[in-house]
């Protein structure tokens, strides 16, 4: 899109978004409107993408593909992941073309320019004389390692500030012992319906009670209506009642090691991260469907505090933890109406066996569940019928987004 046409359509989108909200259907439906979403929001965004465990040796690699971009995401060795844009600096072929695999130098498969693991052109076949190798490197994705999470980051240019943004997780996530987790198991689930719908859909939980029945089994009723989506995602009376019962919970668990606190960044912040803890139901130690635990404790937990963690970078991640196991979400916008869900189960490095059924069964229902009504919202959009109708007391962080959304655009 030229920066032109983008001014201009970013001018009729905040027009719109002024008179229906941020909600208008162009806002789920548009091509022009996805591209101004991922130069204005995506691409600026540090985006995590999966778990270190998942490329454990040399020349390892994986395609993370948002957008119209493919970067290849290589282990090179021990210490080092390296991420490219997945484009031939000859003529632009994709490079690799499985999602997955392992590579000693990575040849494009259309003219076999070679590159090494660290992104450098080592064979390029009958070129001129004054040809520069040194000058046809490949692309570099900034890329980041945090606490066993791997980020990526499409700007340009210098890498974006990531240390002061995020510090304020750092005792949630050595307690939960990231660094040392390992994958258990991994599950796609492709959604045909805008990104923002898919992110609407998780940061609110009005629809828990009628779409997800395995998800309210396991927790307190209160805890759904005050705070099922997040911090003060819930009417302010429902957050205020809960109060008490989450903190008799969180004097109990810091006793026994858990760090405590909440994050809750507002519309004009720069990734939406949050963090919050609760309770899960008295009888439930972990979200399993006979509540009883999967594998051995993860990180610093010494013990079942009967609760979970909930922590998210920005929208397009979530991270659900209880004692043994956590459950990783990403969302990854493909085009106007793909988005891509891909879920990832975490356990302790040294857990032995883990029982991937029960582990992966509350949120693979529960997303299956997610799918299935976001892809009706998605349809029921597209109508000619269809304006944003009011929003409930139980949709506000939901509204917080939409505000986020559009002072991500104005920026
Ligand atoms: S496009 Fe890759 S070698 Fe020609
Ligand atoms: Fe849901």
């Amino acid at each position: 899109m030229s920066t032109r046409k983008s001014k201009s359509t970013l001018t009729s989108l905040l027009e719109i978004s002024q008179r229906d909200s941020a909600r208008a259907q162009p806002f789920y439906c548009d091509d022009e409107v996805f591209d101004l979403d991922m130069q204005k929001i995506v691409t600026g965004k540090w985006l995590l993408v999966d778990h270190v465990s998942r490329i454990p040796e040399s020349g390892q690699f994986f395609l993370y593909e948002v957008g119209r971009e493919s970067i290849i995401v290589i282990r090179e060795n021990e210490l080092k992941i390296n991420a490219f844009f997945n484009v031939c600096r000859h003529r632009g072929s994709l490079i690799c073309l499985e999602k997955q695999g392992m590579r000693t130098r990575l040849t494009c498969p259309y003219h076999s320019w070679t590159y090494s693991l660290d992104g450098s052109l080592k064979a390029a076949r009958f070129m001129p004389q004054d040809f520069k190798p040194e000058e046809h490197s490949l692309h570099r994705c900034h890329i980041r390692i945090h606490h066993g999470f791997i980020f990526l980051n499409l700007s340009p240019g210098e890498e974006p500030e990531f240390d002061q943004e995020f510090a304020v997780f750092e005792p949630h996530l050595a307690f939960h012992g990231f660094t040392q987790a390992k994958i258990a198991h991994k599950q796609s689930y492709p959604t045909h319906a805008n990104w923002k719908l898919v992110v609407e859909n998780f940061f609110e939980c009005y629809h828990c009670t009628s779409a997800h029945p395995e998800y309210c089994s396991r927790h307190i009723p209160e805890a759904l209506i005050a705070i099922g989506a997040g911090p003060n995602s819930g009417p302010a009376d429902a957050v205020e009642a809960f109060a008490p019962v989450l903190e008799a919970w969180e004097q109990q668990a810091s006793k026994m090691g858990r760090p405590l606190g909440a994050v809750d960044d507002d519309e004009h912040s720069r990734h939406m991260k949050f963090y919050q803890q609760r309770p899960h139901r008295s009888d439930i130690k972990s979200e399993t469907q006979d509540g009883q635990p999967v594998a051995c404790l993860m990180g610093e937990c010494t013990a079942f505090d009967y609760g979970r963690m909930h922590l998210s970078y920005s929208p397009f991640n979530q991270i659900i933890a209880c004692n043994d196991f956590a459950t990783l979400i990403v969302f990854t916008p493909r085009s106007a109406m793909l988005t891509d869900v891909d879920i990832t189960w975490l356990v302790n490095g040294r857990a032995e066996s883990v029982d991937v059924d029960r582990m992966i069964w509350m949120w693979d229902i529960t997303t299956r569940q997610d799918q299935v009504i976001t892809e009706n919202n998605q349809r029921g959009i597209t109508s000619s019928k269809y304006q944003p109708g009011p929003l409930s007391d139980q949709e506000r962080r939901m509204d917080t987004f939409n505000k986020w959304y559009l002072n991500q655009l104005a920026i």
